[in-house]
């Protein structure tokens, strides 16, 4: 078996090179001499690499073979093409050779083109078009998570026969590591938000509004988690919610709500320049003064005990949404709240928390279409927003729609183990805590990813877009 061409350290130099160009490489300013490469395991036409740095591991299955590939994205050695495995033809048939193949649905027909589908993702995302006419997606796993959980949930949104994810064809894992998943291929018009930036950007006053759709939206949310949660097993179905696990959720958000403190405090030491040292200093008192708020939204949990906590998807933001050219929105993407721990990860929580991640996401979508409208840059956007939201209505009408019918749906199906006028008329401070611990989960992604962009979820949290009652 060949392995990476002649096996000399050149050639596996050559290919790291070749690697730090994928969107999805993750070990940007690590000199390549601190990355742990070895093989996982090798075969025929695939060679699969394991390469670690710092506890951080990556999978990166590479097909090494005579033939020129049908994609343009390949490195030449010698009279070799090398390029990842995903975009062989009928990778599955290669892959099963040697891994563990999980099939759900048997995969009909054979590839007769391939193209990537995406550069945002941090997995490799590729569409198969198979000669029988239909598509299918290769979510090629990069990054290793602490636990594989996409599997489960596609699984059980399968047996629940739920219309509305994409059908799982297989799962490929290698003596318990996962290599990707083959799921449907959705025919979409674009993520979520395309509808509601399309009203919002061809029309003026009141039609700018979706509100419509913002209630199907949440109609369909209450059928994901139906779907998710039909059957009671340890992934799936309701359980009560304990002292211990309001006390566990109380304790996330103070941990997060220090992190972020911690992170903002670290960006205005190491700020170059006095623009920006003043720049986080406000944000920083920003977050400093929601002190009071953080501990009001931790009382507020106990709301919830003795109440259900269910199987839910955790990052339900518009992105992880599709929109299909039927006009319906396609769940995807189910693994969890990105930086949990295994545990948090198998966590089932209050089903109205996913709800707050979606009304997080209006107010991302809201920031957004304020700052292309105005055509400003973040801190333009954010200098303003921060004293005055104009699309405060605009996002408060969506999210309420979203959640009133969200809410008319999962009542009747006895999903939240909360009185009917208890969730009709506390939703507010029900929603409270939720809110708070996903922007404060979303200052501290920002921080670390995208600083200038922190003011988003800072303004979510000053001006929530479900206010509490008073
Ligand atoms: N089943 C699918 N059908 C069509 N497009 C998909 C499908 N799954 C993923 N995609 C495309 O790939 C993108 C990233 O997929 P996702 O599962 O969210 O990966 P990530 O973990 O990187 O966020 C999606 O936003 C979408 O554009
Ligand atoms: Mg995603």
């Amino acid at each position: 078996m060949v392995y990476i061409v002649d096996k000399t350290i050149d050639d596996i130099q050559k290919i790291i090179e070749w690697l730090t160009s994928k969107h999805w490489w993750p070990f940007k300013n690590i000199e390549h001499e601190k990355l742990a490469v070895r093989e996982l395991f090798s075969m025929d036409k695939i060679t699969v690499l394991l390469i670690e740095n710092n506890g951080r591991k990556v999978v990166v299955p590479l097909a090494i073979s005579y033939e020129k590939p049908v994609i343009t994205d390949y490195l030449r050695i010698n009279d070799k093409y090398i390029f990842e495995a995903e975009y062989l033809r009928n990778y599955w048939e290669e892959v099963g050779r040697i891994c563990n193949i999980k099939q759900y649905v048997k995969i009909r027909g054979r590839t007769s083109n391939v193209h990537l589908l995406t550069r945002e993702s941090t997995h490799l995302i590729v569409a198969h078009e198979l000669n029988t006419g239909d598509s299918i997606v290769i979510k090629g796993y990069r990054h290793i998570s602490p636990i594989s959980i996409e599997e489960k949930y596609y699984e059980t949104i399968l047996r629940s026969g739920y219309k509305y994810a994409p059908k799982p064809f297989v799962s490929i894992n290698y003596q318990g590591i996962p290599i990707g998943i083959i799921i449907e291929y959705i025919d979409n018009v674009g993520d979520a938000t395309t509808p509601f930036r399309k009203a919002f950007e061809e029309k003026i006053g009141k039609s700018s509004l979706k509100l419509g759709l913002a209630a199907k939206l949440g109609s369909q949310i209450a059928g994901l988690h139906l779907a998710l949660n039909n059957t009671s097993n340890d992934f799936s179905g309701k359980d009560r919610i304990s002292q211990e696990d309001i006390r566990g959720w109380g304790n996330r958000i103070q941990r997060r709500y220090k992190d972020a403190l911690r992170l903002l405090e670290k960006l205005v030491d190491n700020a170059d320049g006095k623009r920006k040292t003043i720049r986080y200093e406000k944000w920083l008192n920003h977050l400093d003064l929601l002190g009071q708020n953080v501990e009001q939204a931790i009382s507020y949990l106990e709301a919830y005990i003795d109440s259900y906590k269910i199987r839910t998807h955790q990052d339900l933001h518009l992105l992880q949404i599709l929109y299909g050219h039927d006009e319906n929105f396609y769940f995807i993407d189910f693994e969890g709240e990105p930086g949990r721990t295994r545990d948090e990860l198998l966590e089932k929580e209050p089903p109205l928390r996913d709800i707050a991640v979606m009304i997080r996401s209006f107010q991302y979508l809201s920031y957004e279409l304020y700052m292309s409208k105005h055509k400003l840059t973040h801190i333009a956007t954010s200098g303003r927003l921060l004293r005055n939201d104009p699309l405060w209505n605009w996002r408060m009408r969506h999210s309420l729609s979203m959640l009133l019918s969200y809410l008319s749906a999962s009542i009747n199906a006895d999903l939240h183990g909360i009185p009917r006028e208890i969730i009709l008329t506390r939703y507010n401070s029900l929603l409270y805590p939720w809110l708070v611990d996903r922007g404060l989960y979303e200052i501290i992604y920002e921080a670390t990813y995208n600083p200038d962009k922190i003011p988003i979820p800072l303004i979510g949290l000053v001006n929530p877009s479900i206010p509490i009652n008073t």
